[in-house]
């Protein structure tokens, strides 16, 4: 890894999480906590059944209060800490791993279990309990018009000209436990690597793009990051 580096854009998947007791997304069954991913995740899926999406993000949500950080988001956080330069963390994930370990410069691009958008008023809320049961809106406490502040398939993720804004002055791009399989996200490698950053990659199994990057180290995140964070922070 070069020494010269400055600005810093991590991407972090399931497999950051998976550790802690969070599940990955795709299975060996191709199923996601027994569920085709259509039947829970689209605005389809929730027009169609929207009890059924609803209480599979509750127990996603209750399932948040039963599992801590693991030692990859504490490494990260720590990386956060003490980086001097430009640094965005940008997670796929809806956990909060990554906020109750501690890192401050972060970006939810698929959105968070723990934020409920109003389609009434159109707000956006911290919300921690249930919402198959209509709750009413935080903000207009209108009932029955929540839904998970969820980016889901055919949505458009948060916050992309930020992240593209950062990847295009990156020296180095990290991608962490993610499969590469969907899109914007897969494709931050290459945009890395168009304005001419150096590309790691730390997975369980190689991901889909892992011929896009400069380096992939194969193994858990838990090993795998403390170790490249205390490598990086010793350069400095
Ligand atoms: N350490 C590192 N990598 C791991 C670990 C671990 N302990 N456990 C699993 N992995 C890897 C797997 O090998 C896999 O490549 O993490 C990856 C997880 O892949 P997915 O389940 O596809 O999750 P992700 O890439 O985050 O999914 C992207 O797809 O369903 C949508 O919006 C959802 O944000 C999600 C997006």
């Amino acid at each position: 890894m070069q020494r010269d580096i400055q600005n810093i854009v991590i991407l972090t998947g399931a497999g950051v999480s998976a550790e802690s007791g969070v599940a990955t997304f795709r299975g060996p069954d191709g199923l996601w906590e027994g569920h085709r991913v259509e039947d829970v995740a689209t605005p389809e899926a929730f027009a169609r059944d929207p009890d059924l999406v609803q209480k599979f993000y509750d127990a996603r949500r209750a399932k948040l209060r039963t599992v801590e950080p693991n030692a990859a988001h504490r490494a990260l956080a720590k990386l956060d800490a003490h980086w001097p330069g430009d640094l965005l963390l940008v997670t796929q994930n809806v956990d909060d791993l990554h906020e109750r370990a501690g890192s401050k410069r972060l970006l939810h691009m698929h959105g968070e279990l723990n934020s409920a958008w109003c389609l009434a008023c159109d707000e956006r809320s911290r919300f921690d309990g249930v919402m198959a049961d209509d709750q009413a809106c935080p903000h207009c406490q209108q009932s029955g018009h929540l839904r998970p502040d969820i980016v889901w398939f055919g949505e458009m993720p948060y916050q992309m000209e930020r992240i593209e804004l950062a990847l295009a002055q990156c020296d180095l791009f990290v991608s962490i436990g993610t499969s590469g399989a969907v899109y914007p996200a897969a494709g931050f490698v290459q945009s890395a690597r168009h304005y001419g950053a150096q590309t790691l990659e730390m997975n369980l199994d190689p991901s889909e793009g892992s011929f896009h990057f400069h380096e992939s180290r194969k193994g858990r995140a838990g090993d795998l990051v403390p170790d490249w964070v205390a490598e990086i922070l010793r350069d400095i």
